[in-house]
């Protein structure tokens, strides 16, 4: 590993960061007392900020001592999780219900420990924009920062994004280009009939035993419909009708989630899924109301950024520690939003397997968005450093 000394020592300084913004976590679209945090410490390294952006956004400019240049936006995400945190230890969360499950105060926290680094070394040309977004986590907010002007008013040549992955080797890396990460999509089906006894069902249209067939029938669209080389996942996830057991309800409810890592295959499942709920309902009696929901789209990681930061991540921690073909997920991620409009490239880096975790951590496992979870403070010097050459070599004088 080639880290720079002067990171290893302050990283110290940036795990009390990590570990102040764990212990008093914030839901989406409430992140004042981090987006304060972020912003008094940019500030105190002579960093301008700009506030205001998708609400609790923090945006840092920080211009190179040679000269005007290129432009790198480097985001970290902010907000934390619903969760109950079954750890004890003394950064454990001091707030009923709310958590750092996935650990974003580690991004945070290490886009801070670069930015002070880069502060004190701006022996670059250009200039770099530190981008801590609110509202990761089903909120959309980078969607949010971009339609309030991000990159009108900071016209980055290129993004990176970075997320710790749980079960990943701590301190590796893992990246590929195209496809990281899927699109994220929400559908729900009524399916209206006609209640009545049970005992009589020939008087009725049964919203139950036709729901059933359209919960078959959908599956027909991932193995039937999409080419059988393109990824996609159809969930459903809840099914509700009824209350008693000898009356035949009105309607049944569907629910579910599809994911897909193409807008071209999304759309096809999209139209299949509103065709089969119709016409399986339609087929016996009843009728289908849809409701298909786009979330967060694909996170697609542009190939000459790829190449870039995985040239930059082979030099910090030798090639055998990054995995330049790692599988993508069909998680979803909102910095896809920020792909969309700029290039560049979004990474994971290894988290370990939850071993690093201080006494007094749950029973569970360290995976993201479990109680038990923990980010790991070992990567700050890793991820801080990375996003330091990231940016120099982005940057490099003329
Ligand atoms: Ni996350």
């Amino acid at each position: 590993m080639r880290l720079l000394p002067e990171i290893v020592d302050s990283a110290a300084a940036i795990q009390d960061i990590r570990r102040n913004i764990h212990a008093h976590p914030e839901l989406r679209f409430e992140e004042n007392r981090t987006a304060d945090l972020v912003a008094d410490a940019l500030s105190s390294w002579g960093i301008p900020i700009f506030r205001g952006l998708g609400k609790t956004g923090v945006v840092g400019r920080l211009d190179g001592d040679f000269g005007p240049g290129k432009m790198i936006g480097l985001r970290a995400d902010m907000d934390a999780l619903p969760l109950q945190e079954q750890n004890t230890f003394a950064h454990a969360s001091r707030h009923a219900g709310k958590m750092h499950a996935c650990g974003h105060d580690g991004h945070t926290a290490m886009l801070l420990g670069a930015a002070e680094y880069l502060s004190n070394h701006r022996d670059f040309a250009g200039t770099v924009i530190f981008i801590f977004q609110p509202a990761e986590e089903g909120g959309g907010g980078a969607r949010e920062m971009i339609e309030d002007g991000l990159f009108d008013q900071f016209p980055c040549d290129a993004v990176f994004g970075l997320h710790n992955w749980p079960g990943l080797e701590a301190g590796h890396f893992g990246v590929t280009p195209g496809p990281m990460m899927a699109s994220s999509n929400e559908f729900t089906i009524t399916i209206k009939g006609k209640g009545g006894h049970a005992a009589l069902p020939h008087n009725s249209a049964d919203p139950v035993l036709t729901g059933a067939q359209v919960v078959s029938a959908l599956q027909s669209i991932i193995t039937r419909n999409k080419r059988p080389v393109d990824a996609a996942v159809l969930s459903v996830t809840q099914f509700h009708a009824g209350e008693t057991s000898n009356v035949i309800p009105d309607s049944a409810m569907i629910g579910g989630t599809v994911r897909t890592f193409t807008n071209e295959v999304l759309d096809l499942i999209e139209r299949r899924l509103t065709e089969v709920a119709h016409h399986v309902a339609s087929g016996f009696d009843c009728q289908a109301e849809v409701e298909f929901m786009r979330n967060y789209p694909p996170t697609i990681n542009h190939d000459t950024e790829t190449q870039f930061a995985i040239q930059v991540m082979q030099e910090l921690v030798g090639e055998q520690r990054v995995n330049t073909r790692i599988d993508p997920t069909m998680g979803a991620e909102d910095f896809a939003f920020m792909l969309q409009k700029k290039p560049g490239c979004y990474v994971f880096l290894g988290n370990g397997d939850g071993d690093h975790r201080s006494l007094g951590h749950g029973m569970g496992p360290c995976h993201l968005h479990n109680p038990s979870y923990d980010f790991n403070d070992e990567l700050i010097p890793i991820g801080v450093s990375y996003w330091v050459k990231l940016a120099q070599r982005f940057l490099q004088k003329p």
